[in-house]
């Protein structure tokens, strides 16, 4: 995968931002709003392409909108409908002869693209997710997430709970690791570390690639038990059972001792200050003085301006009770509980990670 140099696609968004602003300020506030007001509907398109499998049945090449109506099962007048709003933000397009074919942006929508993001719409666009958000007003109300008024119990425990919706979820998150693997990885040399602990690693996507390009290290995926259960099998099919183990429990008691690295990706941002400060007292009290702590985040940046995190700082507050930090506030939070944070790296994706050691 080509990955562009850092500078342009900083300097790309910037220059996007400023025109988008530009652009909002130019024509009357409510124009501006309106095209704000209903741009939700575009997830909810991208996620019923997704259901239908659209991008899937164009693998092979371009088809015409009769023989795609067939293949997915859909009306064709609806169909047509639905891929000409897709079409004007560059998902899918539709060629002279009227034949529909994929875009970069829909080959992600395929199943088995190399970084295919199918499984994050649809988790994003399913009934139960989009129920919670539906919730945001009572969240900002009370500051306090859906799950526990919705279904009297933590979004975590919930996923247990409901385990279609959870599956889901799991898929999602490997499908949003997927996403931002190769940039991650493109930006640290992870290979310097002997032994790698992925502290609620989940399905051990990033751990697995991890392991794959730094042949001399050992892994250790711990997460819940429900989550990991299926990890071993992966692992041998990928050769890796000899070289990552398996390890379940909970980080709010105790997690493995005596790695070199320890990963945290998208963990703290699903805690509040109290119990996120519990995981990395928890992680502490595990790593040796020489172990260095590797936390995967969207830093928030200080400026008022666009970025994704801002987006999944709202899905903290509407599922847990979890926030996105600033690089300040992720130094403060790693102050208070023994650590220093002594670098911070950049990705050309929106995550960074920041390498903290203990105190
Ligand atoms: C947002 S996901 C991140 C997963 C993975 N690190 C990634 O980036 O895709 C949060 C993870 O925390 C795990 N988790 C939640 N509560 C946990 C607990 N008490 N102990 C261990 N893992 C937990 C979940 O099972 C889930 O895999």
């Amino acid at each position: 995968m080509r990955i562009p140099p850092l500078p342009l696609v900083q300097t790309v968004e910037s220059i996007r931002n400023l025109l988008a602003t530009a652009y909002r300020r130019l024509v009357p506030g409510h124009v501006a709003l309106m095209e704000l007001i209903t741009a939700g509907w575009i997830t909810q398109a991208i996620h019923a392409a997704a259901e239908l499998g659209i991008a899937d049945e164009l693998t092979d090449g371009p088809r015409s909108n009769a023989e795609l109506a067939a293949a997915v099962d859909a009306d064709a007048d609806a169909l047509q409908r639905l891929l000409r709003l897709l079409i004007s933000y560059g998902i899918f397009t539709k060629q002279r002869d009227g034949r529909y074919a994929l875009t970069p942006m829909a080959e992600a929508l395929r199943r088995d693209s190399p970084v295919s993001l199918r499984d994050a719409v649809l988790l994003f666009g399913s009934p139960s997710h989009r129920n919670h958000w539906s919730y945001l007003v009572e969240a900002v109300r009370s500051g306090e997430p859906v799950p526990e008024k919705l279904h009297g119990m933590p979004f975590f425990e919930y996923l247990q709970r409901d385990r279609d919706f959870g599956e889901c979820y799991d898929r999602a998150m490997s499908s949003m690791n997927a996403f931002a693997l190769e940039p991650i990885l493109a930006a640290y040399d992870f290979g310097r570390y002997e032994t790698i602990a992925d502290i609620a690693g989940g399905e051990g996507t990033l751990l697995t690639e991890i392991l794959r390009r730094a042949p001399r290290s050992q892994g250790i995926l711990f997460d819940l038990p429900d989550v990991i259960a299926s990890a071993p099998d992966r692992l041998a099919e990928l050769g890796l059972a000899d070289r990552c183990t398996v390890e379940s429990g909970s980080f709010f008691d105790s997690v493995p001792k005596g790695c070199d690295a320890y990963l945290l990706k998208h963990i703290l941002h699903d805690w509040d200050e109290h119990d996120a400060g519990r995981i990395l007292d928890t992680v502490r009290a595990a790593m040796e003085p020489s172990a260095r702590l590797l936390i995967i985040e969207m830093v928030l940046p200080e400026h008022a301006g666009l970025h994704p995190g801002k987006f999944i700082d709202l899905e903290m507050l509407v599922q847990v009770s979890g926030r996105e930090r600033t690089e300040d506030e992720y130094r403060l939070l790693l102050a208070r509980h023994g650590f220093t944070l002594t670098r911070r790296v950049p990705t050309v994706s929106p995550e960074n990670i920041l390498e903290a050691r203990v105190s």
